[in-house]
């Protein structure tokens, strides 16, 4: 068999957690060649860096350096180096990971000069166009060669589109895999030491999407709806809410808060510590929604619509929009229920068994021979 030469393109920090435990095993493997590009669309070390450092990954062979931008500027310059570095190093595919920028851009850029591209974490759709996510998804899907999808829903909605079955690989969640490769780690963090939590004390709070965080009024409604519920809450800020809460005039409000601990944003360990031993998640992540699911934590989501349906059908997560009233109402709900956590733990798994990146790359290494 030739050795195969991959492209993994990364860029923010929910790529490096879905690829980590994938780039694991390619890099072990003698056959692969591994030629890592980030496009440094995160570029902080609390958003970036940290992590490749957490999970032990190769240093990147190329990093782009991109930063932040509009839209078109960061998915322009993205693809410009996409470009360049595959012409100069000529994989035989370029893999990409979710639906932020990089996602697209690498795609767009291999499709162009017809260089094969395997999409991890494929078929997820919210039907919300207005969200950039949503059209990074659908255009990624339609250029991508290989299509592994999480989840059986995500499936069924890359056949509706049209896409040919055969592209088309049920695989499993990879950050399945992450949490349990992590798991021990994960448990001998002592972020809730540092803290000075108490286990099952606290809810946690994450709100970074531009919908939310660009919207003076959303993201003031969230956080008014923390001030009410009156249950310390720990608050990772990402930096675009921390740009925008003191852009608007929020931060110094709730900083006074007596309920809200803003912390600055934790790596993956630490973060996954935290999410297991607080009584209630309160985000719009697409990833945490899952995470929480996985830990068995109530999840409420601040938006109207999700990429991660199964959890809402199966009564783990709860779309509650932006209202202060909505988010009061239904977070008090779960923190007076009798051990949500047990209810949770007796709900099936939709998002595999942890062996999904074992499956993409033995998928990738057959396509090789
Ligand atoms: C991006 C992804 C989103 C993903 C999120 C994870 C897109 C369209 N969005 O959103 O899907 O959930 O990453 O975090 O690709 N900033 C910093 N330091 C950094 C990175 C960002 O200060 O290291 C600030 C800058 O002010 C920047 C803003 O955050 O303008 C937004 O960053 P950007 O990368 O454009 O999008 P995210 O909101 O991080």
């Amino acid at each position: 068999m030739k050795s195969l030469k991959i492209m993994p393109v990364v860029g923010v920090r929910p790529q490096i957690i879905k690829a980590a435990p994938l780039l694991k095993l390619l890099s072990r493997n003698k056959k692969v060649q591994l030629e890592l590009l980030n496009t440094g669309q995160h570029y902080d070390l609390e958003m970036s860096r940290v992590f490749f450092t957490d999970f032990s990954l190769p240093r990147p062979l190329i990093n782009l350096k991109i930063g932040s931008g509009t839209h078109a500027e960061q998915t322009g310059a993205m693809m410009v180096g996409i470009e360049k570095a595959i012409t100069h190093h000529r994989p035989d595919v370029v893999l990409v990971f979710g639906d932020a920028n990089t996602a697209l851009a690498g795609a767009l850029a291999a499709v162009k000069v017809h260089v094969p591209i395997a999409h991890v974490e494929s078929g997820l759709r919210s039907g919300d166009r207005d969200m950039p996510e949503e059209v990074n998804r659908i255009l990624v899907d339609h250029c991508s060669d290989l299509l592994f999808a999480p989840t059986n829903l995500a499936v069924r909605n890359l056949f509706n589109e049209g896409i040919s079955p055969r592209s088309v690989f049920h695989v499993g969640d990879t950050m399945v895999d992450a949490m349990l490769l992590w798991k021990r780690a994960i448990e001998s963090s002592t972020i809730l030491h540092k803290l000075a939590l108490k286990r099952e004390d606290y809810v946690v709070l994450t709100t970074h999407r531009a919908e939310n965080v660009d919207n003076p009024r959303r993201l003031n409604q969230i956080l008014s709806a923390i001030a009410k519920i009156r249950t310390l809450t720990v608050f990772p800020v990402h930096p675009r809410t921390r740009r925008n809460l003191h852009k608007f005039g929020l931060w110094s409000k709730f900083k006074r808060s007596d309920c809200i601990l803003p912390i600055a944003p934790l790596d993956y360990l630490d973060m996954l510590s935290l999410m297991s031993s607080s009584k209630l998640i309160m985000t719009d992540s697409g990833g945490m929604q899952k995470e929480a699911f996985l830990l068995r934590v109530p999840c409420l989501t601040l938006r109207d619509q999700t990429e991660w349906l199964e959890t809402v059908k199966l009564g783990a997560n709860r779309l509650v929009g932006t209202s202060r009233s909505r988010i009061v109402k239904e977070a008090k709900r779960i923190l007076a229920e009798k051990d949500p956590k047990k209810r949770l733990s007796r709900l099936k798994s939709p998002f595999g068994d942890g062996h999904a990146s074992e499956r993409i790359a033995s998928i990738l290494l057959q396509k090789a021979k």
